[in-house]
């Protein structure tokens, strides 16, 4: 823990900002929640009778069963359950329970590939189909009801159609980010105790392949226990085949014997429905675990209350479904709801900065959801690759991943949304399992930079590192003080670990990990993580995790990673190295520790910066000052606070002398 101080980039702009913004007209009359007192009244009333308030907004899904307790438990020991006794599938929430409907031929999943000409239509009817025949090959090879299926495939409508293959015969899924490596995998893998694999030949990426199957390959050297992996046709790229193993997915799903029914598990609410590893600020990632009953219920009511999704939208989430927002609002949420989603398979700027608005225009897209990473990156570039798109379909715009800087907030608001759209900052984490804090289209005023108010059930509050409830304007530790359905359950493989990362440092309350504060209108300010996490693009990243993997490599003695602010990113990685006694700093050897890092977590930890230095600023106890290296990372000499408790106070001179601009 590094102290209370969050260090966000935006706080300075975000607490100048004094601009309100009233939902547009046009979405209020529409909206499913029309007034700031009708959400009021239901969020008292969400806090007050929750038993009664989770009880009706289960009616959004359909139950096999019904359930005989609408919840046990509590934040102190850490068990909390839903819906107990309740059977229900969520697969057949997604799509079994839309074909008897006019619906069945309705398009469930827009698929865009990254070459324009790529597209794919899947109706409600068609996914049906390929969800079965999936379910069936999966049964085939031998997995089960509470087995785990690891996933690490690009955006393509077959990793949706797996992960609700997997619901429908009760496995656990596990997907895993394209963008990490072969040893993230295995170790995720393993964890999770996968024994099967599915995967593609390749994912693109400007135009050249992203390797799935050879950093399959190599991650299964070292998962004994995987003896099965399915591997999609996507780009023909060439790779390696073992018959023994490795199984062609066009092959499997459309053998003859494998039926196109296959009858959904009725599951406990409390079952699993999947895992996705997160980073905290340990080294090791966690295994964040997510049940079927409550988690249904959760991202059905975000969907439907923050997004204002109608069954006639078509909702575009550009996350991955390799993290969260992708597994609750391209897939989950927008298909339980009826609702057409997009998945898209490129890159916001390729080949041109107008990717994302001639997707939008191409597909009358109405709800819009994306990272403040991209909305940086791409106001920056001529106003006229927006212009030239007809983006008059959009209704509602959403933000998610990292506190928004209110000049993005606002270029998105007027370039993007014409002035006519509302705008969602959506406020929430994996371990939450759908939006915490946010504000309710028709019916929160937003203020730029703010996340608004508490959703339906959530209690938040902000405290001082006593723990003690604070209304300081320079904020404390966002923490919330019950449980809600979406809540993650544990962490898989460690039973304490749930409690012990989150219930400890404020007990009987979850610690977020963020900074936060709230004005005198009772809305959020998020102000970053205030743990040793990073938030690099939206990507959620440990600094321990950096170092071990730094550390790891031969010439390294010692490594202390710190987040610096960052234009586009939000924020960047900057590694300071201690090499080993024998070993030479270089240009080549700082292309090889980013190589490094590359190939032990993958891309996306990939550092910025590598300042390679003859000493780290210490305490005299040995321990490494990172709010020092913090500053320094960041360019603010000024403020390097109290130097004089260090054992070594000149590496401080040195390490600005000497700092990677
Ligand atoms: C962390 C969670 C589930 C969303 C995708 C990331 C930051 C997320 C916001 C926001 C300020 C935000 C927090 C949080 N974050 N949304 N609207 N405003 N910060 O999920 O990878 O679990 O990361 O993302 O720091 O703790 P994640």
């Amino acid at each position: 823990m590094s102290g209370q101080t969050p260090k966000s980039s935006t706080i300075d702009t975000v607490l100048e900002e004094q601009r309100v913004f009233n939902p547009p007209e046009r979405i209020k009359e529409t909206a499913h929640i029309r007034s700031y007192e009708e959400y009021k009244e239901l969020y008292d009333y969400s806090i007050k009778e929750p038993e009664a308030f989770w009880a009706k907004q289960a009616e959004l899904v359909d139950w096999i069963k019904p359930f005989k307790k609408v919840y046990e438990g509590d934040l102190v020991e850490g068990e909390h359950k839903w819906y107990l006794g309740g059977k229900l599938n969520v697969s057949a929430n997604c799509i079994d329970r839309h074909i008897n409907t006019w619906r069945k031929n309705k398009a469930a999943i827009i698929w865009q590939g990254e070459k324009r000409d790529e597209t794919r239509v899947l109706t409600y009817n068609e996914l049906y189909n390929q969800v079965c025949r999936v379910a069936n090959t999966l049964k085939k090879w031998g997995v089960n009801k509470g087995d785990r299926v690891a996933l690490y495939m690009p955006m393509i409508p077959e990793l949706a159609i797996t992960m609700l293959a997997c619901s429908r015969i009760g496995a656990i899924h596990n997907v895993v980010f394209g963008g990490f490596s072969a040893d993230s995998l295995r170790d995720r893998i393993n964890d999770s105790g996968a024994r099967i694999l599915i995967t593609a030949d390749a994912g693109f990426r400007r135009g050249a392949y992203i390797p799935l199957k050879d950093n399959a390959d190599k991650a299964l050297e070292g998962c004994p226990g995987v003896h099965t992996c399915i591997v999609v046709k996507h780009t023909g790229a060439d790779i390696n085949f073992w018959t023994q193993r490795d199984k062609w997915w066009h092959h499997e799903i459309n053998s003859p014997d494998i039926s196109s029914v296959c009858p959904p598990e009725a599951m406990d609410s409390e079952d699993p429905l999947f895992i996705l590893y997160t980073s905290g600020s340990t080294g090791k990632p966690k295994g964040v675990m997510h049940t079927t009953g409550g988690y249904l219920v959760y991202t059905s009511l975000t969907m439907k209350y923050i997004f204002d999704l109608k069954e006639e939208d078509t909702f575009w989430c550009t996350a991955d479904s390799g993290w969260i927002t992708g597994h609750s609002y391209v897939i989950y949420g927008p298909l339980a709801l009826g609702a057409t989603t997009l998945m898209y398979e490129g890159l916001h700027n390729y080949p041109n900065p107008d990717r994302l608005w001639q997707v939008i225009e191409k597909y009358r897209v109405s709800i819009f959801y994306t990272a403040p990473t991209i909305i940086r990156g791409l106001m920056k570039e001529d106003e006229e690759w927006v212009k030239k798109h007809d983006l008059s379909s959009l209704r509602l715009l959403g933000t998610v991943g990292e506190p928004i800087n209110p000049e993005a907030w606002v270029w998105y608001h007027k370039v993007v949304g014409n002035e006519k759209c509302a705008i969602v900052d959506t406020y929430w984490q994996t371990e939450t399992g759908g939006v915490i804090i946010t504000p309710l289209p028709g019916a929160i005023p937003t203020k730029p930079g703010s996340a608004a108010m508490p959703f339906f059930g959530i209690e938040p509050a902000i405290v001082d590192s006593n723990g003690e409830e604070c209304d300081s304007k320079d904020g404390g530790s966002l923490i919330i003080k019950r449980p809600w359905p979406g809540l993650m359950r544990g962490v898989y493989n460690a039973p304490d670990r749930f409690r012990e990362t989150y219930l400890t440092m404020y007990p009987g309350n979850y610690f977020t990990g963020d900074g936060a504060r709230v004005d005198e209108d009772g809305y959020y300010w998020l102000l970053g993580r205030v743990d040793d996490v990073l938030n690099v693009s939206g990507h959620r990243l440990s600094t321990a995790e950096i170092e071990s993997a730094l550390v790891s490599h031969n010439k390294v003695a010692e490594a202390a990673v710190v987040g610096y602010p960052h234009d586009i990113k939000g924020e960047g990685i900057y590694a300071y190295v201690l090499l080993k006694n024998n070993a030479k700093a270089s240009s080549e050897l700082r292309a090889q520790l980013g190589q490094h890092v590359r190939k032990v977590i993958g891309p996306v930890a990939s550092p910025d910066k590598i300042h390679i230095v003859e000493q780290l600023p210490k305490t005299r106890s040995g321990k490494i000052m990172r709010r020092i290296l913090r500053k320094i990372a960041s360019g603010e000499f000024e403020q390097l606070g109290d130097t004089s408790t260090l054992s070594n106070p000149e590496s401080v001179d040195e390490l600005i002398k000497t700092r990677e601009e």
